[in-house]
């Protein structure tokens, strides 16, 4: 059943931790309960936000507005061959559930996004990405409720126009839509991916390749690196690795010899990590929040702090990495 909230807390609900409220919550659990909404004088009228964990989002005041969070639960295989399955995944599914059962299944395509923090559907926004693969690679379609015309409509693949961390639904159709499903089509047959850094090492090192070696691998690279959002407010990636044409990269190369980078379409991605340490910004704190001492792209609340102090960090590591570089940073966290 619809459950509805006024002033309701946002605190436990952006992984930052921030202290803000929504005027209005809502909680659906069915379609047909998000197709409801359409006579809702909360929800149809002023301004609405679809909340998935609040893992992506940088609230820098509270919201006035309607926030909505759809909790369809089902994990539904269908189409199960003896090659393939496909999966029919509610969008308030815990992403790292997900992963969870497929790799406890024998079902290959999701390992090595384990211990990403979100629900479900919320990975096709922003094509969630990780250590080699990117959600795009497994996601067949999507079913979401159009909220211009209240109905539900689907979306093949292609349609989702996934890009690096965007798709339409980060641009067309932004706060316009409410994902309810996203369909999988994942393998039952071992193609294993570790070309990733330092990945196929530390899978020898743990007895070699399988579902089980490949998520314990992310997991404790993730692990040692990116903060847990249950002990330090955070987002994640603040940034965006940018891409830059192969010209300028090679420019910027001969003034900084070791700077990393990756071939991407006709021209190349830098790591903004490793952009924001050579700024000296790695592990840089002004006031309750900073540059995680560990990972560069990833902006930290120590406690305490808002979502206003985060945005004026992330607006001087832009600037420095700016004068320094000449490279524009893009957020890859939606601010709202
Ligand atoms: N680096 C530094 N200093 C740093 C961080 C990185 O020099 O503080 C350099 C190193 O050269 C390192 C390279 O950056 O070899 C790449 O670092 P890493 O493998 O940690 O990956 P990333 O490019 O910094 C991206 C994603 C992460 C994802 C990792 C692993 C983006 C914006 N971020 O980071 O995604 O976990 O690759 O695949 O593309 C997220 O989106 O929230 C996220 C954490």
């Amino acid at each position: 059943m619809l459950e509805k909230f006024y002033s309701h807390p946002l605190k436990n609900l952006n992984t930052f931790g921030f202290d803000v409220s929504a005027r209005c919550l809502i909680r659906a659990y069915s379609v047909p309960e998000i197709l409801q909404l359409r006579s809702d004088r909360d929800f149809a009228c002023g301004k609405r936000l679809v909340l998935g964990g609040g893992s992506n989002l940088l609230f820098t005041s509270d919201f006035d507005g309607c926030i909505l969070q759809p909790l369809l639960q089902n994990i539904s295989p269908e189409d199960d061959t003896d090659a393939r399955v496909r999966l029919r995944v509610g969008a308030g599914v815990a992403w790292d559930e997900l992963v969870s059962r497929c790799v406890e299944r024998g079902w290959h395509g999701l390992e090595n996004l384990s211990l990403i923090p979100g629900t479900v559907g919320a990975c096709p926004v922003q094509n969630i990405g990780a250590y080699g693969a990117e959600a795009k690679d497994v996601i067949e379609g999507v079913e979401y409720v159009d909220l211009d015309s209240f109905t539900v409509k689907y979306l093949s693949n292609e349609q989702c126009r996934f890009g690096y961390r965007s798709s339409i639904f980060k641009k067309e159709l932004k706060d316009k839509a409410v994902i309810t499903q996203v369909l999988f089509g994942l393998s039952k047959q071992p193609r294993y991916n570790t070309s990733y850094g330092s990945l196929s090492e530390m899978v020898k090192q743990l007895g070699g390749e399988s579902l089980h070696n490949i998520r314990r691998a992310v997991v404790a690279t993730r692990r040692g690196k990116l903060p847990d959002p249950a002990e330090m407010g955070n987002a994640g990636s603040f940034f965006k690795n940018p891409f830059v044409e192969k010209s300028a990269a090679e420019e910027l190369r001969k003034r900084h010899p070791d700077m990393p980078s990756f071939a991407s379409g006709s021209g190349v991605k830098i790591p903004a990590g490793w952009l924001i340490e050579q700024c000296g910004l790695k592990g840089a704190r002004r006031g309750s929040v900073g540059v995680h001492p560990k990972q560069a792209l990833v902006l930290v609340s120590y406690g305490g702090g808002t979502g206003g102090e985060v945005l004026a960090l992330a607006r001087e590591v832009c600037q420095a990495v700016r004068d320094k570089f000449g490279v524009a940073l893009e957020l890859e966290v939606n601010v709202v």
